[in-house]
């Protein structure tokens, strides 16, 4: 061992190199948790941010931003107030020398004491009168030219039945500019296909007709921040909710209750039309999907879909290798309804874009691509694959 260590001079000069260090490192670690601040305070101005409240799209989501202002600006000032008393007192009676005990104490200031408890009241009281309105007026039904929809949330995606239009599809959220869409939220799980206490919402196929839907019985939570505030989804119960958009556009939506592993994937999309182009989207929608031409990789991958997809997916119009016509009801929606699978622009709860590179991925082993996928890898071919695709893509 160096004795040199243990001599006076070194422990000093060492003493001093520690303090030194000390102040480095408080410096650095101040500097790092100084930018980290920044980065999470800089990350809210995104300038493309979607899934914005603070930029509503609607009345609803308006109706909502229009209270959240006022009672930001209150809690700001209570909170620069509260803050700035509570740091000049700090600093005013801080410790210094020759000051010897306490400062002089005001308990049991009776006028003070009435003060601060009726000033809060008449705060609280003052906000909770347009925030009960706010609630009472989100939650009403809305009245006259209504489009409804029922939203099934399933893990990890979301199902839209519009029981009028007799469309059902998946992810993508089509709705009318200016008309207000009352939501019919419903999950998928207890209280879904005859379980215990059915839900509202659009029953799946006739009873028996198929397994009861695979494992989900959990919790979701519908959010379009543009659009509207959000609602729970929850099995056995039937929740609603009313969106409306100003203008045509996509919005971004997102499940906003963990309700699983792939929870954070649970995404999906609003799209706004012109009433026109919502009319044309419904038209083209009700019609059944096309069968591919005889011989065309389509029309295999069209057989290969009848032979195993139908066990969890539909498609209208689809037929078996005989030709004739495999009804709706022989198929299933525990998956979502693929009738007009290519007309989406996203896919697998929208965590994927539609295209072929992302489909091929996602045929070869779902569970892979999206942890805890309730679709299996079914061990497909590299042509039934591409078949399968070449399939989906026809199905505009
Ligand atoms: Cu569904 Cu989180």
């Amino acid at each position: 061992m160096d004795e040199r260590c243990y001599s006076a001079p070194h422990l000093g000069a060492r003493m001093k190199l520690d303090r030194g260090d000390h102040r480095d490192v408080r410096r650095r670690t101040l500097a790092v948790l100084g930018l980290v601040a920044l980065a999470l305070v800089a990350a809210a101005c995104a300038p493309n941010a979607t899934q914005d409240s603070l930029q509503p799209a609607g009345p609803y989501a308006r109706k909502a931003y229009d209270l959240y202002v006022p009672v930001f600006w209150v809690a700001t000032a209570i909170f620069v107030v509260v803050e700035g008393l509570l740091v000049y007192f700090a600093w005013k009676y801080r410790h210094r020398k020759g000051r010897e005990g306490i400062p002089p104490q005001v308990h049991g200031n009776t006028r003070l004491e009435i003060a601060w408890t009726i000033l809060p009241a008449i705060i609280l009281a003052g906000v909770a009168v347009p925030t009960v309105t706010t609630i009472f007026d989100l939650a009403r039904e809305p009245e006259g030219d209504v489009l409804n929809v029922d939203v099934l949330g399933h893990q990890w995606w979301w199902e839209f039945d519009y029981p009028e239009e007799g469309i059902n599809t998946a992810n993508e959220l089509h709705i009318p500019t200016d008309r207000p869409v009352y939501l019919r939220l419903c999950a998928v799980g207890v209280g879904y296909q005859g379980q215990v206490a059915p839900s509202e919402c659009q029953p799946g196929p006739p009873e028996g007709s198929f397994p009861a839907t695979l494992g989900d019985s959990v919790i979701h939570s519908f959010w379009v921040p543009e659009l509207a505030g959000t609602q729970d989804v929850i099995p056995g119960r039937t929740n609603f909710m009313v969106i409306q958009a100003d203008e045509p556009g996509t919005y971004t939506g997102q499940c906003k209750e963990f309700c699983g592993l792939s929870h954070a994937y649970m995404k999906f999309t609003v799209v706004a039309h012109t009433p026109e182009d919502f009319e044309a989207w419904v038209a083209a929608q009700r019609a059944p999907a096309a069968m591919p031409s005889v011989g065309t990789p389509a029309a295999a991958g069209a057989e290969v879909f009848a032979g195993q997809c139908i066990a969890c997916h539909a498609i209208d119009g689809l037929q078996g290798p005989d030709g004739q016509p495999i009804p709706i009801q022989q198929q299933s929606n525990n998956g979502p309804n693929l009738t007009h699978f290519a007309s989406r622009g996203c896919f697998a709860g929208c965590m994927l874009e539609t295209n072929d590179e992302n489909l091929r991925r996602w045929l070869e082993d779902p569970p892979s691509v999206k942890a805890g996928s309730w679709m299996p890898s079914y061990n497909l071919t590299p042509e039934q694959i591409d078949q399968l695709i070449a399939y989906l893509n026809s199905l505009r």
